[in-house]
């Protein structure tokens, strides 16, 4: 087991975050088993009170640990790392081995609004299909995600039963659509009081919003805003070398 070194220029507490972390990556302290006290910790690596305090409070807000009032700290099941790739939620979940689930929320057919045409090349008043869904893996609610697509793309969309389907997969077999480009924003938000409740979360928890505009041959033939768990999703991605 790792060691204090009481004369790195690394804080104390980052170091036992790092033996901590170590532990758990080494599932020695496996998900949802219970850490050693605080004056465990504090006896086994020579530390002070607010030292191990502090490491246990980083691993919490980085969301490895979670506290249990009354019953402790226990070790957090891993996140779920995004990837950021144009794949649907769909194949994303069956690439881990976990069942995706869709839960018709609501859809209907708006009229698109002047922004709405511009992002998707239509008239103002044309069509366009909204569809509200709650995105669960293995049983488990992760997001809720609403896709607008323009109802001449996919005319007949809102007949199909959605649940527990792909909308990928209807959008191609059924109306041709193969994306080839994607674009992507993610921020920070928190979640209103009706997210909270579809995610098992309570009210103003930290999510993550994605905005994804998806592509065939140049128009935006999807936009999507979703309401992602923080608590169970970390982005990762390639980075470029600048040129
Ligand atoms: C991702 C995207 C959504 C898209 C969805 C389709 O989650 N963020 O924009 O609607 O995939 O997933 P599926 O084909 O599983 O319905």
């Amino acid at each position: 087991m790792g060691k204090i070194d009481p004369n790195s220029p690394v804080p104390k507490y980052f170091q036992l975050r790092g033996i901590l972390l170590d532990l758990i990556d080494d599932a020695e302290l496996p998900v949802d088993a219970p850490i050693p006290s605080e004056r465990e910790l504090c006896q086994r690596f020579g530390l002070s009170r607010m030292t191990v305090r502090q490491a246990v409070d980083h691993l919490v807000t980085e969301g490895r640990l979670y506290r249990v009032p009354g019953k402790g700290t226990f070790v957090a099941r891993p996140k779920i790392e995004m990837p950021l790739r144009l794949v649907s939620f769909t194949e994303d979940m069956r690439a881990r081995g976990l069942e995706p689930g869709a839960r018709d929320l609501d859809h209907r057919t708006t009229q698109a609004n002047s922004n709405l045409a511009r992002v998707f090349g239509i008239p103002v008043g044309a069509g366009v299909h909204v569809i509200e869904r709650l995105r669960t893996a293995d049983g488990e609610p992760m997001a809720v995600e609403r896709s607008q697509i323009p109802a001449n793309v996919a005319p007949g969309l809102l007949d199909i039963p959605l649940r527990d389907v792909s909308l990928y997969d209807v959008l191609e077999t059924r109306f041709g659509v193969i994306f080839d480009a994607g674009e992507q924003t993610i921020e920070a938000g928190l979640a209103d009081a009706a997210d909270a409740r579809l995610l098992d979360l309570p009210r103003g928890s930290a999510v993550l919003l994605f905005q994804r505009r998806s592509f065939m041959n140049g128009k935006c033939v999807e936009l999507a805003v979703s309401t992602y768990r923080a608590d169970r999703y970390q982005i990762r991605g390639a980075l470029e070398i600048p040129r």
